[in-house]
């Protein structure tokens, strides 16, 4: 059977990164983690290129040096272990694409689509999970700001929230939207029985 796809969505600083690592956690060796971009020895390189400040990149290069990452990602690491019936949890996947560059940066969001159905054979995720954090809350996370994204601030935040707002609407299936102004332990929680609920549901409708 094959398995089950999951990703985390969400802003800068919104908790995907722990959230994707306790859920890991719980699902122990059913579960395959990989993060975006990266997973790959391209794919890792081509992240350390993205996240470079000093490094200037077009809407276009930037948007397409990640459908590259994604590329790679997904042949290598991601349909194999579906294909193997794992569960596969992703930290960010296309729909950052369409939030960061078709949205934000202005690309518009079709066309990071066909970029990304070419580079990924339209892998879409069973299941999404958008860690949903207001940006000013996000922004008095204090990490430090060492990528380029991060770097420009809370408009660019914003437009990402907002961006992820209408891919919700469009596609309400298949996301779950958890409150992430909450300790860990609470939001996995929720994770886990969203990720539960897919797993037992037949693909498609685990409502
Ligand atoms: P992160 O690993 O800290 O989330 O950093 C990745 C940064 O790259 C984050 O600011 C979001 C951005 N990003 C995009 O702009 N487009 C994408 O497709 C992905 C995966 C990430």
């Amino acid at each position: 059977m094959r398995g089950l796809f999951v990703t985390f969505e969400g802003i800068d600083r919104s908790g995907k990164t722990t959230q994707a690592r306790l859920l890991l956690d719980a699902l122990g060796d059913a579960a395959v983690g990989v993060r975006e971009p990266g997973g790959t020895a391209a794919g890792e390189r081509v992240r350390a290129l993205l996240k470079d400040p000093a490094v200037e990149l077009s809407p276009a290069g930037e948007a397409l040096l990640f459908a590259a990452a994604r590329a790679e990602l997904v042949a290598q690491v991601i349909e194999p272990a579906l294909a193997a019936g794992r569960v596969v949890v992703s930290d960010r996947f296309l729909d950052s694409s369409l939030a960061y560059q078709g949205e934000a940066r202005g690309l518009g969001v079709a066309e990071v689509e066909r970029v990304n159905a070419f580079a990924t054979g339209g892998l879409t995720p069973d299941l999404t999970l958008l860690l949903d954090l207001d940006p000013a809350t996000a922004g008095g996370r204090g990490a430090v700001e060492d990528d380029r994204f991060e770097q420009e601030g809370r408009a660019l935040q914003e437009q990402v929230a907002a961006a992820y707002e209408r891919l919700v609407a469009a596609a309400p299936g298949r996301w779950r939207r958890i409150a992430a102004d909450r300790p860990p332990e609470e939001v996995h929680a929720d994770v886990l029985a969203a990720v539960e609920a897919a797993r037992r549901a037949p693909a498609g409708e685990e409502a």
